[in-house]
């Protein structure tokens, strides 16, 4: 059999369009395969969120050459957020000659066609298009790759404009899905077996602000979803604090199926760097929100993403950040080193800060966070939780991995017939952000 090897880089979206992708390679007949020297097809589902992850992309793709030399009938192919970037394209097309089809992040739902227009004239095909029916990706067949957890689109593109993301401009326009579309792809998946659904949009929030009579908000959704029948956990990302209403939190508050944790990203804990990074939120608007959350929602963890470096900042900017960050305590923090991007407006702003500084920056807060991590953690020990036993221990045999409803993940003894089950653990120890625990 034909064997193909998808490469995912970047955020869920990506994953999720990856299983899709999936779906129509699977339709053709070919079989799964992770090294991508010995497949037939190879696809990289690419993301341009920063620089490193481009150069990470650029020199796995080169690693192919060889073997493009060798099987001449290999089908390379590279779609996603990079190849949507103005001038990608070619600058692809010049510097890998041996990729076959460059597709854009609007044009996956066409890949099939694409794929077959390629094997039948075997000539190169360049497909970045402007957003069609953004929706009929919906209808595109999927291969689900996640275990126990099925991720369903809310809503497609951003209109943010954070002025350091790429997003918005490879991602196009916030727009929505059917209500009853979504309804109906999470009873699909709860009837087939899967114990936790993922809501996914760029800001899950502002879901419906497209056409509100047509849609509803995020919260009548999130409504309808928990009272879709069985046992099963609902999480989202990623929320935006801006549009984080009331009424959400209310819903998580009053739900046994939605999780009571929220990736709420604060980015920077300075005002004047929240500004212009056009957050639309600040320091104190947060933290209110923080506070609502925490009040309402019982035993609600956070976590959240951090930029370090942003044009302008400074060691009092930074050292806002590292104060907001211990008075929140989040239960995981994703960090990341600002990275310039063409087209952005931050890309424009005067005082870029040295990368010498942004790297002694992220040192100091990833400090911090694990300084923080064994703390926040250790108040589970001595507790009994529920937890949805996950997955496999990737290396040690005889543990699992299963996870909290507020998100947090805990290594237990047994064996693999557990995974997907729900079990009564007691937390026995914690190291960093894991909890160590046993089946009552
Ligand atoms: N829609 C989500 C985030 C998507 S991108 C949200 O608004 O939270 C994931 C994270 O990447 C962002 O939250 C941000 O922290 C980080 N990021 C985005 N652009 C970046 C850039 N130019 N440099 C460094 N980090 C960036
Ligand atoms: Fe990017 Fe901001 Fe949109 Fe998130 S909300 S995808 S950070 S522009
Ligand atoms: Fe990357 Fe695109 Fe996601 S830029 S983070 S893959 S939306």
């Amino acid at each position: 059999m034909k064997k193909y090897c998808i490469l995912t880089y970047g955020c869920q979206m990506n994953v999720h369009e990856s299983e899709k992708l999936a779906g129509i390679l699977e339709n053709f007949g070919y079989e799964r395969e992770t090294n991508p020297q010995i497949s037939d097809v190879v696809v990289f589902n690419t993301c341009a969120i920063r620089e490193s992850a481009e150069q990470k992309i650029m020199g796995n793709i080169g690693e192919l050459k060889q073997a493009k030399r060798n099987n001449k009938e290999m089908v390379i192919a590279v779609c996603g957020c990079m190849t949507q970037q103005d001038n990608y394209p070619e600058m692809l097309k010049a510097k890998f000659p041996f990729i076959d089809i460059i597709m854009g992040s609007h044009n996956i739902a066409d890949f099939g066609e694409l794929l077959q227009k390629y094997l039948n004239s075997r000539k190169k095909i360049i497909e970045v298009g402007a957003p069609q029916d953004i929706l009929k990706r919906d209808s595109m067949p999927k291969i689900r790759t996640s275990g126990i957890n099925a991720w369903i689109n809310i809503s497609y593109g951003c209109n943010n404009y954070c002025t350091y993301c790429i997003v918005p401009y490879v991602r196009g326009r916030e727009t929505s899905r059917p209500r009853e579309d979504i309804l109906k792809e999470v009873c699909e998946c709860v009837n087939a077996g899967y114990k936790q659904i993922t809501l996914l949009g760029q800001n899950v929030n502002s879901y419906g602000n497209d056409n509100r009579e047509k849609f509803g908000t995020f919260a009548e959704l999130l409504r309808d979803i928990d009272k879709i029948e069985g046992k099963f956990r609902i999480r989202f990302m990623t929320s935006h604090p801006k549009d984080l209403s009331e009424e959400v939190i209310d819903v998580i508050a009053s739900s046994n199926k939605i999780c009571h944790y929220l990736h709420l990203p604060i980015q920077s804990g300075s005002d004047r760097i929240l500004k212009l990074m056009n957050r639309s939120y600040n320091r104190e608007k947060y933290l209110n929100l923080i506070k609502l959350a925490r009040e309402r929602i019982s035993g609600v963890e956070f976590s959240s993403d951090i930029i370090v470096g942003f044009p302008t900042e400074t060691e009092e900017d930074f050292l806002e950040t590292l104060s907001v960050v211990k008075e929140v305590g989040y239960q995981q923090l994703f960090t990341y080193i600002y990275s310039k991007r063409k087209g952005t407006v931050a890309e424009k702003l005067d005082g870029q800060v040295p990368l010498s500084v942004k790297k002694d920056r992220i040192a100091r807060l990833i400090k911090l966070e694990q300084e923080l991590a064994t703390e926040i953690s250790s108040k589970y020990i001595g507790r009994t939780e529920e937890v949805l036993i996950e997955d496999v221990h990737p290396k040690k045999q005889g543990i699992v991995i299963g996870s909290l409803d507020c998100g947090k993940t805990v290594n237990i003894k047994g064996d693999p017939s557990l995974v997907g089950s729900f079990q009564r653990v007691k937390i026995t120890n914690a190291k960093l952000t894991v909890l160590y625990g046993e089946i009552v």
